[in-house]
């Protein structure tokens, strides 16, 4: 059931390892890497508790040792204060230029950890691993790391590589159900940008995928991984078809400001609407066919995630407020709105200008538009 996919970008090229049990074996895997016997994890506490001891007794049985930080789960902790808690520890811990950072966790610990790996010493190797479905999909891969400012997510960063990344999909068992579905909305993702018979196969496997099919799921997450690697691969630092990686954050990012980054709507949630949106402007543009959108929603609602505003609660400002924050997105250039669309299910692409019009007709809709039944 093992899986390895390259991403090759050329002398800071690695290997994402994807499969059940590679927690277990980690000690041999990062043996080749280390210039001495020592590691230092950085964490999550709720990660600690269910999987650091597996990590540090596979890294003893391999003769390495390891100090670990574990700090608190949760956005927060992707901040200047979690930055600078991991940096000084990193410090105390005597983390050389040669050694190793690890991270384990979600995409806050990888983000936060590569980007501390990133600053330390001008730079020190890291290794993911990652422990959400979101982390082993996307955030793991591709190299970008850093922090939110008190103005905005993901405003302070790197881009810093990781030399190895360890998908154990086996720790996935004991992610919340919500936390699954969240990190499945970016799986969906891939298939809508690029891979139409990927988005055909899930519609088909996806239910027995999220109940725990570790095949499937180890499918699902090597072909997102592989897909993903390609791009950055082509570009690495985003001057171009990386945005594509973007479908449906546009809506998504100012949903989630919407709901201040919290608990009441997850960032893949939020992708999820994102994606159901970036297909409806699609189909109002003319680039795709009227049926697209019902089947993104359709698939989408049937995994469980949420496909219609009036889902999200605590309500939504209207359709102003939220083109106010879309507005707001990093991907606005010279005031014109930058949305990457599809042609089609699997043929996404970048649209430079798109008139605000009709943004604001897709928005007024889907701020009326009932919940699905189901
Ligand atoms: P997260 O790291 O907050 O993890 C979600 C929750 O799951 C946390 O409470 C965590 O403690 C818990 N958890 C993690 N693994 C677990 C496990 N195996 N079992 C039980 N509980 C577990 O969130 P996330 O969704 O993984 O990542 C979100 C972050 O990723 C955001 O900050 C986002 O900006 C970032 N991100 C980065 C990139 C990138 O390219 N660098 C891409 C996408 C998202
Ligand atoms: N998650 C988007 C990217 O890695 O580019």
């Amino acid at each position: 059931m093992m899986r390895t996919v390259r991403v090759e970008l050329g002398p800071r090229s690695y290997d994402v390892r994807i499969g059940p049990g590679l927690l277990a074996t980690a000690g041999d895997a990062l043996r080749p890497l280390l210039a001495r016997p020592r590691v230092a994890v950085i964490t999550d506490e709720t990660v600690a508790a269910r999987h650091l001891p597996e990590l540090a007794a596979a890294l003893a049985g391999s003769g390495i040792g390891a100090a670990a930080l574990a700090l608190p789960p949760g956005e927060a902790t992707k901040g200047w204060a979690g930055l600078e808690r991991a940096v000084e520890w990193l410090i105390a811990e005597r983390i050389e230029r040669r050694d190793l950072v690890l991270a384990l966790g979600g995409g806050v610990i990888g983000d936060l950890a590569g980007f501390a790996a990133a600053i330390l010493r001008r730079g020190v190797r890291f290794v993911q691993v990652p422990t959400t479905l979101l982390a082993q999909v996307d955030s793991s891969v591709g190299g970008k790391t850093g922090i939110n400012s008190p103005r905005g997510k993901n405003l302070v960063g790197a881009f810093h590589q990781p030399a190895l990344v360890l998908a154990d999909t086996g720790l996935l068992d004991t992610l919340p159900r919500r936390e699954f579905l969240a990190g499945y909305a970016e799986v969906a993702k891939y298939g809508l940008l690029g891979d139409a018979a990927f988005f055909a196969w899930l519609e088909g496997v996806g239910p027995a995928l999220a109940a725990g099919d570790a095949a499937a799921r180890v499918q699902a997450v090597a072909r997102s991984v592989e897909m993903k690697a390609a791009i950055v691969a082509r570009d690495e630092t985003e001057e171009g078809e990386r945005a594509l990686l973007n479908l449906g954050h546009t809506f998504a990012h100012a949903l989630e400001a919407a709901t201040g980054y919290s608990g009441r709507l997850l960032h893949g949630e939020a992708v999820a609407l994102g994606l159901v949106l970036a297909f409806d402007l699609s189909a109002r543009l003319g680039f795709c066919p009227q049926e697209d959108p019902v089947r993104v929603r359709a698939h989408l609602a049937a995994m469980g995630l949420p496909v219609a505003l009036e889902q999200v609660p605590g309500g939504l400002p209207g359709t102003e407020g939220l083109l106010a924050l879309m507005a707001q997105d990093k991907k606005v250039i010279d005031g014109r709105l930058r949305f990457v669309l599809a042609r089609g299910i699997g043929q996404a692409f970048v649209a430079a200008d798109v008139p605000p019009d009709a943004v604001r007709a897709v928005l007024d809709q889907a701020l009326a538009a009932p919940v699905p039944p189901g």
